[in-house]
């Protein structure tokens, strides 16, 4: 998320945006963003694991065949990158939520796009946002079976700890994201002959179900879906900001075609004021 966030922020410099009021280009900086995070990503990823200097040209029509190719070195197994490819277009859009009201309130004030994205990119790197997917995968990793599963999880409840990858604050009642996403869990899994990580999660999810009437948001089987690609934890928030570009950059387009300053009020509710008293009459 630090190399996502510095390489928006350094594209900035590199290639600015031109100015208010036309923000001529600004489809173009959105297009070059998205184009360009997955490279920003991966060229530092291989670089740091292996010590390799990728070409991160796009070599693929897709940015989920284009992300795989470059973290794998060859060309991607078919369910991967259909898998991927359907996790980004449900990752991509989700109207108000915390990162896009902070892109869409640096919009507000006129800034350039690269400086909405970058705040974008912090906002969302948080576990109670888009940071939820990598503390998923820490929580099912500790399991190696659906029963040590529930018994660990009894224990985390009856600490009163909260399990990532489980509510939402606008639904209630289910993630209609997530049904899709645990499909295809259960099918990588199936097709790598490993059920463990997929059995695991739903046992998980059951007892949430059960002892909190909590149900899994997308980022909880996108945890076990990304690992059966062979993706690294520490990229699965990174890949949420790699789709949600998309979203944050419409908003920012958006704003700007009928904006208006957002500036909350506050309520204050503090001490009453007190009468001033000069130092010398202390
Ligand atoms: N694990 C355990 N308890 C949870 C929980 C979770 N994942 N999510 C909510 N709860 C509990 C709350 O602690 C609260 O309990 P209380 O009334 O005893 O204090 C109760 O459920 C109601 O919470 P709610 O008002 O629905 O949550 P919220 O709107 O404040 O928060 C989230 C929504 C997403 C921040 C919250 O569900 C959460 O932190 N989830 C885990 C992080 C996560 O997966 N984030 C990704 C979201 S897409």
């Amino acid at each position: 998320m630090d190399v996502l966030r510095t390489g928006c922020s350094m594209l900035g410099c590199l290639e600015p945006e031109a100015p208010p009021p036309g923000f001529a280009d600004q489809s173009d900086a959105a297009d070059r963003l998205v184009a360009a995070l997955p490279g920003i990503l991966l060229y530092w990823h291989r670089f740091h694991r292996d010590g390799t200097r990728i070409d991160p040209c796009t070599q693929d029509d897709s940015i989920a065949g284009q992300f795989l190719r470059l973290l794998h070195d060859g060309e991607p197994d078919p369910a991967h990158r259909h898998g991927l490819d359907v996790s980004l277009t449900l990752y991509a859009e989700h109207e108000f939520n915390a990162s896009t009201f902070t892109a869409r309130i640096c919009a507000s004030t006129l800034s350039d796009l690269h400086s909405a994205v970058t705040g974008a990119i912090g906002t969302l790197r948080g576990p109670l946002h888009g940071g939820a997917n990598e503390a998923a995968m820490a929580l099912i990793e500790r399991f190696d079976a659906p029963g040590a599963a529930e018994e660990g999880l009894m224990g985390m409840l009856d600490r009163k700890e909260l399990i990532m990858g489980f509510g939402h604050r606008v639904y209630k009642d289910s993630d209609p994201r997530s049904d899709v996403i645990k499909k295809w869990a259960q099918r990588l899994g199936e097709q790598a002959g490993d059920l463990r990580l997929y059995e695991v999660s739903e046992r998980i999810e059951q007892v949430m179900r059960r002892e909190k009437k909590l149900f899994p948001n997308l980022d909880f089987y996108s945890a076990s879906a990304y690992h059966m690609m062979g993706i690294p934890t520490p990229l699965f928030t990174p890949i949420f900001v790699l789709s949600r570009v998309t979203g944050w950059t419409a908003h920012v387009i958006e704003q700007r075609a009928d904006n208006r300053l957002i500036r909350p009020g506050s309520e204050y509710i503090g001490p009453e004021p007190r009468p001033f008293v000069a130092i010398e009459d202390r």
